[in-house]
């Protein structure tokens, strides 16, 4: 038995899709009501979380396999394999602000504003540029327009929303899309029954 932690919202659809297609019997799972926790197969137990909770649980080990966004995975640390680019979810990190203006110019220490502290701290400190980081929780967007920040630090996917709010992209950070982890001892531990799941999968992304 491999217990799978997979991440609600975004993802869930096409993950719980490709573990249809993959041969799994992902029926509960479709119509799941508030059920959290799902047997698959005989084999599989499925756990839905949130994207930074599935990590918690396989840096624990209570969960063996994830799937989840690189995005949560650049911002949470690693302390796990990432085995598996599933291709989809797919949307990028960006340095974005108002339209038009030169994120670049003056002397000044720049505001970034970001859902993402880690990843904007790291993309910086690569630069070598000292800036100040502002967390915020959500719609990042208004912090440049009510004039916190000199830019934000964000996941752009259409871009519908920076433009419907008058701000664009200044530079691409990272691509991002869904991601499978394992936890470093059931990759030993279990390793024939998440080589097959992973095995399973694979097949199905490269058809
Ligand atoms: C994300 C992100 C952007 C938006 C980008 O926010 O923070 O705001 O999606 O998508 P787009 O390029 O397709 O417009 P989310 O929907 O997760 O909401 P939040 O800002 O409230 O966290």
């Amino acid at each position: 038995m491999i217990r799978i932690a997979l991440t609600k919202g975004r993802i869930e659809d096409k993950a719980v899709e490709l573990l249809g297609r993959a041969g799994y019997d992902v029926h509960e799972l479709l119509d799941k009501g508030r059920r959290l926790l799902f047997n698959v197969n005989n084999n599989l137990e499925i756990v839905l979380a949130k994207s930074a909770d599935v990590i918690t649980y396989i840096e624990h080990g209570v969960c063996d396999v994830g799937i989840v966004g690189k995005d949560t995975i650049m911002e949470q640390g690693r302390s796990f394999y990432e085995v598996l680019d599933l291709n989809f979810g797919e949307c990028k990190f960006a340095l974005a602000g108002i339209a038009g203006q030169d994120f670049y110019a003056g002397y000044k220490q720049k505001v970034i504003a970001t859902k993402y502290p880690n990843v904007a701290k790291s993309y910086f400190n690569d630069k070598g540029l000292d800036v100040e980081i502002v967390k915020i929780e959500g719609s990042v967007e208004l912090a440049p327009i009510l004039g916190l920040a000199d830019g934000i630090v964000d996941i752009v996917e259409s871009g519908a929303t920076l433009r419907e709010n008058g701000l664009a992209v200044y530079e691409d950070i990272a691509r991002i899309s869904a991601r499978v982890i394992v936890n470093r001892a059931s990759i030993k531990l279990k390793k024939r029954e998440i080589d097959e799941f992973i095995n399973r999968i694979a097949e199905e992304i490269l058809c």
